[in-house]
């Protein structure tokens, strides 16, 4: 290097030396504030631009759907616009909040143990629409077999029960729009124990279609819906896309459904703060290993499942072997939902966020919902993972979802009747 360009280096130092230090660290903090600005896909500040013109829930559906014609272009709320909380409008702050800070509401359900003809026990829990009008929950009514109240199928999520916060906010919000709620929890889930060799997995469609069934011989008089929310709503559109006409369900519901496992897989290994939820996933699937220990060391890779650190570990040294699938990918493409959804022949009415941080938009089977005249796609800019809170203090959880869901199947119930 010659003498000047040195030179212009020392006077450059020199410059910079020059600038004080506060200012140095004013930069730097921007600089992070930017940083995680957008690595935690905050939106504030487009939020505040969108109030001024506000942008509408979007829907995507056959253009001569008689669904859309008849039912949802009545439903006045999936026509409004959804603003997240302020302080939560980041998808990640959406999901931690609900997983953290859920307040779920405060009753008990009606347990009944449910036999399945392989051995298994599914475990139902009931809420109905008069305990919740009566407020205690000590002797919950049972439901009598000429009951007319439209009854709501629940499936949870992967790993969630009746207990999960989200399931008790949709629960006793369906109770108390006047609807009897039955949660289908998975099986080992709910507190009870797995009483046979088979386990439930992100595509098994038999035992909702059993509860279903005797659901409907056992309550003939009520109108039926299934509501899914995540997994449980990949298994609810497999089921409906698999029984067609059969399903006797007046109509149902997807809430944030994963739709594609496969892309789902690619997606949630893809970015550092999807790792963190795979990881949160998997400890998640742990636990619930770890209930059912002796049958999964017999049947699984017990060393494999205490060493998973991901999701798709997890399926590869549990769900694979016990599910009797060849390999991981195998297993994904098989009981992905989006195939069947070109055979769902009941209404449908499938919500999902386009920043659910979880189950990613790009599985989204847009042209699928768009060619079958019996699904409405409603696709809100934000919410999360099942989150969807709203307003300033963060209260109204599923409020619209379930006002909407509820305007949803009283519509039904008339076009139908
Ligand atoms: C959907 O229905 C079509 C036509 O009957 C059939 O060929 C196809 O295999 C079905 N898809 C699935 C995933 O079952
Ligand atoms: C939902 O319905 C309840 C009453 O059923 C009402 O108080 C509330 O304002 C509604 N919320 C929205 C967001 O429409």
């Amino acid at each position: 290097m010659d003498e000047s360009s040195l030179n212009a280096y020392k006077q450059l130092f020199h410059a910079l030396s020059l600038i004080p230090i506060s200012h140095y660290v004013l930069a730097f903090t921007l600089i992070w504030a930017l940083f995680l600005y957008n690595f935690l896909e905050i939106h504030f500040f487009q939020d505040l631009f969108c109030a001024l013109r506000s942008a509408p829930v979007a829907l995507t559906f056959h253009p001569s759907s008689h669904i859309y014609h008849g039912v949802v272009s009545k439903c006045r709320i999936l026509h409004g616009s959804y603003f997240a909380t302020p302080w939560l409008s980041s998808p990640h702050f959406q999901t931690a909040f609900l997983n953290f800070f859920g307040n779920p509401p405060v009753f008990s359900y009606k347990r009944q143990l449910f036999h399945a003809s392989d051995g298994g026990t599914i475990a139902l829990d009931w809420l109905t629409s008069s305990d919740v009008s009566r407020g205690t929950f000590e002797m919950n009514d049972a439901v009598s077999k000429d009951d007319t109240t439209p009854l709501v199928v629940v499936i949870p999520g992967l790993t969630s029960d009746s207990t999960s916060a989200y399931i008790k906010h949709l629960a006793f919000g369906m109770a108390k729009r006047g609807w009897n709620v039955v949660i289908s929890n998975h099986r080992g889930l709910g507190g009870v124990s797995i009483t046979s060799d088979c386990f439930y997995n992100a595509g098994w469609t038999e035992d909702i279609r059993i509860v279903i069934d005797y659901l409907h011989h056992h309550y003939p008089k009520a109108p039926l819906f299934a509501v899914g929310t995540s997994i449980g709503a990949n298994i609810l559109v497999k089921y409906l896309g698999e029984d067609r006409e059969k399903v006797p369900v007046a109509g149902a519901l997807a809430i944030c459904s994963p739709w594609d496992l496969l892309i789902g897989d690619r997606f949630i290994c893809r970015r550092l703060v999807q790792k963190l939820y795979d990881r949160a996933i998997a400890i998640g699937l742990q636990g619930y290993a770890k209930l059912h220990e002796p049958r999964y060391s017999r049947l699984a890779n017990w060393e494999g499942i205490k060493k998973s650190c991901s999701i798709r570990d997890f399926d590869n040294s549990a769900t694979c072997l016990v599910g009797k699938f060849e390999t991981v990918d195998t297993y994904y493409r098989h009981c992905s939902s989006s195939s069947y959804v070109q055979n769902v022949s009941v209404p449908l009415l499938c919500i999902s966020a386009l920043d659910d941080p979880i189950c990613t938009r790009e599985a989204i089977p847009w042209d699928e919902c768009r060619a079958n005249k019996n699904i409405v796609l409603a696709t809100p800019q934000h919410g999360g993972h099942l989150a969807f809170f709203e307003g300033i203090t963060a209260s109204s959880l599923w409020q619209r979802i379930l006002n909407c869901s509820c305007q949803w199947d009283h519509l039904l119930i008339r076009v139908r009747t």
